[in-house]
């Protein structure tokens, strides 16, 4: 990490056009060691997203869309339907890193409607509107996850206790974050809230990396394991749960980062009020319930290995790893968007909103 520099100045996602580069910080690194990853290729871009180098729901459609526009950039063609074949391709294979975020195929599907609707134009002037639409991309989730900030901080006062699961943080996206816009801008206005992060099991996003945004905000953040979420609400210490997520189905159910929908219930348990920050780019209309999102399993090394000098499990001990669960819809007190808090029923919600877009 450069001197006097926190990670809250380091950009989450970036194109570097002039060396053909997308830029990311690797997030399997911090907090201990700052480093910025280079990807010029679709395999490197791939492996970044499958292995949470880049990571969390918007920042990975962003990261898709600028690795698709350099992509595309070095497709050797200067006729369509070859320029077309083969961006088609590179979609496709980055599109398979991982199955739950839709923002990774709402980003992707977003470029190659530029490419679809643009046809009949020349294949560099595509190009030129793919860099185009992908910086766009970006500046729109800062904007997004402002507003997402302002709204969420209507149901939240100050001195406040929020707890908060997984990292839905800055790191998450270009800014602010989802979950922890409502805690960024509080803090700029004197809230003071006191924030519980869970840590996350069995990838620690929680401890590695909300923990550490939040502090270097100098935000007051306690961690906590996964399982001691039930004894801080009982303890009256949580006014507010916020999370953030990565597929919301139609009917309301939302996938987020595995555990999410123990929280919730624990919150409802002791009358906390659960909310989902959503971009509406998370919002699937496609997908019915939650039954319907294809829930990412991972390798068993993350459970029995990974954090540990030494394997901490059995050898050969049989794991399950999902990476998200679903929460049901009536769970959630409100799902929080750029366009305001929307409450249940969340299929007549939806419709409203959609409405009007
Ligand atoms: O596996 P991850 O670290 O990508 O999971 C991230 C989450 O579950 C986040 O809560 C979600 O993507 C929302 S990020 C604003």
């Amino acid at each position: 990490m450069e001197q006097n520099k926190t990670i809250m100045e380091y950009e989450t996602v970036a194109l570097d056009d002039a060396d053909s580069a997308l830029v990311v910080i690797d997030q399997t690194k911090l907090p201990a060691v700052t480093e910025l990853l280079r990807l010029h290729t679709a395999q490197e871009i791939w492996d970044a997203i499958y292995l949470l180098k880049v990571r969390g729901a918007p920042a990975i459609g962003v990261a898709a869309a600028f690795g698709i526009y350099l992509l595309a950039k070095g497709i050797d063609a200067q006729d369509y339907e070859t320029f077309y074949r083969k961006f088609c391709e590179y979609k496709n294979y980055l599109n398979s890193a991982r199955p739950t975020a839709v923002n990774l195929s709402w980003a992707l599907n977003r470029m190659e409607r530029v490419c679809t609707d643009n046809r009949t134009l020349p294949v560099d002037e595509i190009r030129r509107k793919l860099k185009e639409t992908a910086v766009a991309m970006k500046e729109e989730d800062i904007r997004v996850c402002r507003a997402i900030g302002e709204h969420g901080l209507t149901l939240l006062k100050p001195g406040d206790g929020i707890l908060t699961h997984c990292n839905a943080g800055q790191l998450a996206t270009c800014k602010y974050g989802t979950a922890t816009a409502p805690i960024y801008l509080g803090q700029e206005r004197g809230y003071r809230f006191r924030v519980y992060a869970d840590e996350t099991r069995p990838l620690l996003q929680g401890a590695r990396l909300t923990a550490y945004e939040l502090q270097a905000s100098g935000v007051d953040v306690t961690l906590i394991c996964d399982n001691m979420s039930a004894t801080v609400m009982k303890n009256g210490w949580v006014n507010a749960v916020f999370v953030g997520c990565d597929r919301v189905a139609a009917n309301g159910d939302t996938a987020n980062k595995i555990g999410t929908s123990v929280v919730a219930t624990v919150a409802k348990r002791y009358n906390v009020p659960f909310y989902v920050c959503a971009p509406t780019s998370t919002i699937d209309m496609n997908t019915p319930t939650g039954a319907d999102i294809v829930i990412e399993e991972r390798p068993a090394g993350e459970v029995t290995d990974m954090w540990y000098e030494k394997p901490m499990a059995p050898a050969g001990i049989k794991v399950f790893n999902p990476a998200f669960d679903v929460t049901d819809n009536d769970l959630i007190s409100g799902i929080v968007t750029e366009y305001g808090v929307l409450r249940s029923p969340y299929t007549e919600s939806f419709a409203k909103l959609f409405e009007h877009l």
